[in-house]
């Protein structure tokens, strides 16, 4: 009995110790390409901004190939409620793949 109470302190330290949902951090080099191309002007991963929610946007579970096909030709009608995105037609190739592969992989 004396040894059960010494194990209900930890067992309260332990499931303190669980993450709630957290929310999913961004890899640095992976923002700096979203401040650098502009994308995190209206896009946060946890914030709807002017544009979805990184987490929104990633629920959907595109391609990589269908994520960088949006972002140079977006198409409005995924997203009712939201402005059209503009076409984001200057960023690099090995950017915009990074940052679809990050995306595509987020969960
Ligand atoms: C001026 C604001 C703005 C900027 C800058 C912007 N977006 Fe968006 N984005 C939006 C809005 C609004 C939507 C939702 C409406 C739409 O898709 O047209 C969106 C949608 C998206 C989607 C979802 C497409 C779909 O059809 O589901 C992706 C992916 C995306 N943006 C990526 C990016 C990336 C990557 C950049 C930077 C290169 C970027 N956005 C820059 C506003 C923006």
């Amino acid at each position: 009995m004396k040894k059960l109470f010494a194990l209900l302190p930890l067992a309260a330290l332990l499931s303190a110790a669980q993450p709630s949902p957290v929310t999913p951090v961004v890899p640095a080099d992976v923002q700096a390409l979203l401040d650098k191309n502009g994308c995190a002007a209206c896009h946060n991963i946890s914030r709807k901004l002017v544009g979805p929610m990184w987490t929104d946007i990633a629920a959907k579970k595109y391609s990589v190939k269908r994520i960088s096909e949006l972002v140079k030709k977006p198409e409005p009608s995924n997203w009712p409620g939201y402005v059209p995105m503009l076409a984001q037609t200057t960023i690099p190739k090995a950017e915009l793949t990074k940052i679809a592969t990050w995306l595509s992989a987020l969960k």
